[in-house]
């Protein structure tokens, strides 16, 4: 019997969306309002979820702390009020699309869950857009 078990998380970071071998106009017209050079910011929202079977000793999928805790020092505490593109290596040469960063969040977590879970990052940029990895 397999439940699924989610933790919302947020962090506020700066992005800004650019390729350094295009020109000004190129950048401008692929990213728009993105491509602004001196960055800007968004409240991002994390929806992790854990897919496993209850542990009929303790009832739980997981123990929701260790997951907390989990989120907060791989995700919160390595972008919250960070530039993604000039202060987070994950981003050097990535560009930080909610796309790119929904697959970075889900390549931290990953190895430090157990295999028996079934992972999925549901990364939130604006209240209308939001990403999902693995699709
Ligand atoms: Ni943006």
């Amino acid at each position: 019997m397999k439940v699924a078990v989610f933790r919302k998380a947020t962090f506020n970071a700066a992005h800004r969306l650019y390729r350094k071998d295009w020109d000004d106009t190129k950048n401008k017209e692929v990213f728009g309002l993105c491509a602004n050079p001196h960055y800007h910011g968004h409240n991002y929202r994390v929806d992790v979820k854990v897919v496993g079977e209850i542990d009929p000793e303790t009832g739980y999928v997981i123990d929701l702390n260790l997951l907390n805790q989990l989120i907060k020092e791989e995700v919160h505490d390595r972008f919250d009020h960070r530039n993604l593109n000039l202060d987070c290596p994950e981003f050097a040469g990535l560009n930080p699309t909610g796309e790119n960063i929904v697959v970075v969040i889900y390549n931290l977590l990953r190895p430090k869950l157990d295999s028996k879970y079934d992972l999925q990052i549901r990364l939130w940029e604006t209240e209308r857009n939001y990403f999902e990895y693995p699709a």
